[in-house]
């Protein structure tokens, strides 16, 4: 299926690793020109490097944070009206939530929200000026199905579910979409850590807590990242003009609810 978007531009962040890399070179294979964001340079140049020899799309790349401010700035000015925008960025830290304080509060928001936010707006004008836009946000399956541990990223996460349901409505008479992906569990780097720092503060094997993960999934395998890369790319081609405001799960069957 030819998705459409060939030679369109994007702005992926957290794009090198894991989900965002699995999306930016989804987005690439189609011939979209990418800018990916993360804050590591090395990493950034050597992904992007192997990805300018094998996709059609150019593809280049820009160490910023976009938890800093005025790392946002020049991430919205190096991807000049990006016709495509993914917002990602490491989750927030896991524990106690009678222990996080307001600085840690802060932290989260910045990270896993506020940015997202203000990449959105620092976007949407010109998508809507052309008339044509797809922003998604990756999130997690944890925004259906919260678990205590995981506080600051229900906190954050939620509030930008929140901003993106009425927005998403607002600007859909222009072409703009606007969807969350909420991720189950994938076999990244980040999932690898997750279980090795389970492993430890439970006394158990890193082997043992996988196979515990495991039985949670209908699928009975974790996640690939391509799968995810795959169904971004989609939901940014011009044939997913018709879906926005939606938070779709890819998670195997995790979550057992109806709806
Ligand atoms: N994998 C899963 O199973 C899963 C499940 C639920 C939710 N999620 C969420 O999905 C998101 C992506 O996860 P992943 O598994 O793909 O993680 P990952 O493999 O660790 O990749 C994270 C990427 O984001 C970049 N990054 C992190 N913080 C950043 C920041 N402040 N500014 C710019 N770039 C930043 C990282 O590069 P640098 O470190 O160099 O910046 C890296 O490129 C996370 O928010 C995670 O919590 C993942």
């Amino acid at each position: 299926m030819d998705l459409g978007i060939s030679g369109r531009r994007a702005l992926v962040c957290g794009a090198s690793s894991g989900l965002g890399r699995a999306i930016a070179e989804a987005l690439a294979a189609e011939g979209v020109n990418v800018l990916m964001v993360a804050r590591g340079r090395e990493r950034l140049e050597a992904v992007a490097g192997a990805m300018n020899e094998e996709s059609p799309g150019a593809v280049e790349w820009l160490a910023a944070d976009v938890a800093n401010g005025t790392d946002r700035a020049a991430i919205l000015k190096a991807a000049n009206s990006p016709d495509i925008l993914v917002t990602n960025a490491g989750g927030p830290p896991v524990g106690d939530y009678r222990k996080l304080d307001r600085k840690d509060w802060l932290a989260a928001l910045e990270g896993n929200m506020l940015s997202a936010i203000e990449l959105i707006n620092g976007s949407l004008d010109a998508m809507i000026d052309r008339a044509f836009g797809r922003i998604l946000n990756i999130t997690s399956h944890m925004v259906k199905s919260p678990v205590a541990h995981l506080s600051l990223s229900n906190g954050a996460r939620a509030g930008l579910t929140g901003f993106v349901a009425g927005v998403a409505r607002d600007v859909m008479a222009h072409g703009v979409t606007i969807n969350n992906l909420l991720p189950g569990q994938f076999s990244t780097p980040r999932l690898q850590v997750i279980h090795e720092n389970f492993a430890k503060s439970t006394g158990r094997t890193v082997e043992n807590i996988q196979t515990e993960f495991l039985r949670q999934i209908p699928a009975n395998r974790f996640g690939r990242p391509e799968e995810f890369g795959a169904t971004a790319a989609f939901l940014c081609s011009l044939h997913a003009g018709f879906i926005t405001g939606q938070n779709i799960l890819l998670d195997g069957g995790q979550y057992p609810g109806l709806l």
